[in-house]
């Protein structure tokens, strides 16, 4: 006879009688993940020796996020960016050679279409903000010139609102644009000097960050999205470097090799710069 009771509940083996339960036909990958991720939840509700209260709290936290969840408003990747998840699961995913630009979150404020504009050209529309000018080239290992390169860049102004955040107050498609390198690699724009700013925290994800004591705010940056034939795409910031949050940053997102020398202008540029940004990619080959 087949002894059934082995499948019946028991606290002490738990996660292996549910892992048990997965049918012959389960995608491999799937049933490695989910193993792996039964074993560590129970291991993690003995650990923590959860009330039925904290579970149903915990299912009542999910649920809260979910519904927060709309067409532009993805509160699981924002739970995800504050837990530090998103940045672990890019750096697991993106080793790429010494002296390659690194990764970092992309966030929620990326659109698809930002507008074309030839270097030097400048993405802040409504003149606000103190001017800054990004230049610099982007070459591959060997320090070669990749010539043809996308750089899609978008930012908060300087009062660290982002366009899509604030429709009829900046201009659609303020301070955001797509640019193409030069045959020496190099390119250039104009933008303003970004400023520190909170992660939408008007949800859960919001009111998990308060009760932990923690803030949420972005130390300041700028986003870019590199792309090139035959090099892994790059996604990434620049931080500037006397930003009281850098240390601080509430998804994590700031690394040693992204924090730029953001330069003083000397006065009186005929170009109206206030600040200067030096700042050179390195691509990986895929
Ligand atoms: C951002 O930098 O735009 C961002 C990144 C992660 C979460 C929220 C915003
Ligand atoms: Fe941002």
């Amino acid at each position: 006879m087949i002894d059934t009771t082995a499948a019946y509940f028991d606290a002490g083996r738990s996660a292996a009688i549910v892992n048990a339960r997965m049918g012959p036909e389960t995608d491999p990958r799937l049933r490695e993940v989910m193993t792996i991720f039964v074993r560590h939840l129970h291991a993690a509700v003995r650990e923590a020796r959860l009330t039925g209260e904290e579970w149903m709290r915990g299912i009542e936290f999910l649920t809260a996020i979910g519904q927060m969840c709309s067409d532009w408003r993805q509160e699981y990747v924002l739970f995800s960016d504050v837990l530090g998840v998103s940045m672990l699961v890019d750096a697991l995913n993106h080793q790429r050679p010494e002296g390659s630009t690194e990764n970092t979150v992309l966030g929620p404020f990326h659109v698809a279409k930002a507008p074309r504009y030839a270097n030097g050209a400048n993405i802040c529309l409504d003149g606000k903000g103190e001017k800054m000018l990004v230049r610099g080239r982007i070459t591959d290992n060997a320090g070669r010139p990749v010539s043809g390169a996308s750089v899609d860049v978008w930012q908060a102004n300087d009062n660290g609102f982002y366009d899509v955040q604030q429709p009829g107050v900046q201009p659609a498609m303020n301070l955001r644009g797509i640019f193409t390198t030069d045959a020496d690699g190099s390119y250039g724009f104009y933008s303003v000097r970004p400023r520190f700013y909170p992660i939408p925290d008007d949800g859960p994800v919001g009111k998990l960050l308060a009760m932990l004591g923690r803030h949420p705010n972005r130390a300041a940056h700028l986003h870019f999205i590199i792309e090139a034939k035959g090099y892994e795409r790059v996604v990434t910031h620049i931080f500037t470097p006397d930003c009281p949050y850098l240390a601080e940053d509430a998804v994590f997102g700031v690394k040693q090799s992204l924090i730029a020398d953001v330069r003083r202008a000397e006065e009186n540029r005929e170009d109206g710069a206030l600040w200067l940004v030096d700042w050179d990619f390195v691509l990986a080959p895929h």
